[in-house]
């Protein structure tokens, strides 16, 4: 673990070369965190998926426009936050054209967020930090966490694997809505936004 704060910019350059486990073999590029390196807030995902891969950038495929629209109606501005994914490299399967996302495993989540995101966190040590998903759960923690039992409330002054100590929201992923049944969207969209709005009062 390095001592001294990085930079996001010398982290996002070092890390465009990450070689730490195979999923680079296969990834169009690292897609980094994106956002402001002063934020107060970060948003933490799994891993980039066929839009991110292949631009570059965290959010922007149809989960990201979900959590556009999702932070947008909490009143909480993206551009004055921090997003960024536990796993910098696209895992998948191809299947004819297509690329099918895999779960990154506890090893490759372990690996990449010791390298990249503890550092991302060092760099900004925000004030509250809002995990989306089991994966950035686990990330942050360093152990599995219950995404329905954690949610709706900030769990604060939490000392988080980085060291660093922040406030965190868990919270689902965006994807996760993009997944559950036509009839139960709208209403599971309203809790991901209830989630979002606590990190209002965090908000510039
Ligand atoms: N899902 C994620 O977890 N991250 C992204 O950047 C896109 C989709």
């Amino acid at each position: 673990m390095r001592r001294t704060r990085p930079s996001i910019a010398s982290l996002r350059k070092e890390a465009e070369h990450c070689r730490a486990c195979p999923l680079w073999k296969n990834a169009t590029q690292t897609v980094f965190g994106a956002g402001r390196a002063s934020a107060r807030i970060v948003l933490i995902g799994e891993q980039p998926g066929d839009r991110e891969d292949l631009t570059g950038k965290p959010f922007v495929g149809p989960a990201g426009k979900l959590l556009d629209r999702a932070l947008a109606q909490a009143g909480v501005e993206r551009a004055q936050t921090y997003v960024t994914n536990a796993v910098k490299h696209f895992k998948f399967e191809p299947r004819g054209k297509r690329r099918i996302h895999k779960k990154p495993n506890e090893q490759e989540i372990s690996i990449c967020s010791q390298q990249w995101l503890d550092n991302e966190l060092r760099a900004i040590a925000p004030e509250l930090v809002i995990a989306m998903g089991a994966t950035a759960a686990r990330a942050v923690f360093g152990r599995a966490t219950a995404i329905g039992k954690s949610r709706g409330h900030i769990i604060k002054g939490q000392s988080l694997v980085s060291e660093v100590e922040a406030d965190v929201i868990v919270t689902v992923h965006p994807s996760y809505l993009l997944r559950v049944p036509d009839e139960d969207r709208e209403s599971a969209f309203e809790e991901f936004v209830k989630d979002l709005q606590l990190a209002r009062q965090y908000a510039p």
